[in-house]
């Protein structure tokens, strides 16, 4: 028979098979790399390198530029764990598979979250290659990660929303750009369940709800992340101009490519930020 996903119980079996390859490693930060961006991984002095395939209750990763390892180690000075690929819906993931490791990784300690992407750029002006700070989101994908009955010890049931993305660690974000010479944007990222790009009309509804950016990741992790109670920044790597709004074909592999050569900005960027956060 098959037995329902019990959020609580499979994060306690992730979380204890986790710890013991990591031992007492604390982190305090967590990161989602997002299409492209796994190359920040390099960046970090790992101690442990988790394969999802290792750790029970972690679906095997299939997306093209998402490798599928959590990482456990140091930069500068913080110690992170890193998620190296993600779930995506429109892959045909569970809404509680896709966030299991968020709940996962705020179980083990990181009580703050950074969530990358890429994504395209419907507000006038974003560029491939610019790097947007997200100010706010859009749950455009139809569904919610919390739906269900609530596992109360990870949190409540009507997670406030109003507040998201945290100001505080946000306002570092601005303040390492600065440092780095990152030109960085900040809007609203709206997220569409995919897999399909966006029709030119869709993109045309997106910016006159209030969209900057649009993309098929991301709301789910936040949201599970809001209802533990870890405090969110995200970063949207803007790869392309959303669909009608130039001549161009959209491709992932074109996405993963602009994003890839975007990579030593957002990572410089990101490393300065750890830098500075508390
Ligand atoms: N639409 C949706 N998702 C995306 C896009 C886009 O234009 N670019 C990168 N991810």
């Amino acid at each position: 028979m098959h037995t329902p996903f019990d959020p609580e119980q499979a994060c306690l079996e992730s979380c204890e098979s986790i710890r013991a390859i990591i031992g007492d490693f604390r982190p305090e930060l967590a990161i989602v790399l997002g299409s492209g961006l796994g190359g920040f991984g390099d960046r970090i002095h790992v101690d442990h390198c988790i394969s999802y395939s290792d750790i029970p209750h972690f679906m095997p990763c299939h997306v093209a530029g998402h490798s599928g390892n959590l990482l456990f180690g140091t930069i500068r000075k913080k110690k992170v764990v890193c998620q190296q690929g993600r779930y995506h819906y429109y892959e045909g993931h569970d809404p509680q598979h896709i966030v299991h490791p968020i709940r996962v990784m705020s179980q083990l300690g990181a009580g703050n979250l950074l969530v990358t992407n890429a994504a395209g750029g419907i507000c006038e002006g974003f560029v491939p290659g610019d790097i947007m700070l997200i100010r706010d989101h859009i749950n455009f994908m139809g569904m919610n990660p919390l739906r269900g009955t609530n596992p109360d010890g990870m949190g409540t049931r009507f997670p406030d929303m109003s507040y998201a993305y945290n100001s505080h660690l946000s306002a570092f974000m601005l303040e390492a750009a600065l440092e780095t010479h990152v030109f960085l944007r900040e809007g609203v990222y709206l997220a569409v369940p995919g897999p399909s790009y966006e029709t030119p009309a869709e993109i045309r509804m997106f910016r006159t709800l209030g969209a900057d950016a649009v993309g098929m990741s991301t709301v789910p992790e936040v949201i599970a992340a809001v209802h533990a109670g870890m405090q969110v920044v995200g970063l949207s790597c803007i790869s392309n101009v959303a669909a009608g709004l130039t001549e161009q074909v959209l491709a992932h592999d074109h996405v993963a490519e602009v994003v890839g050569s975007a990579g030593r900005q957002f990572e410089d960027l990101v490393a300065c930020w750890i830098g500075k956060i508390t």
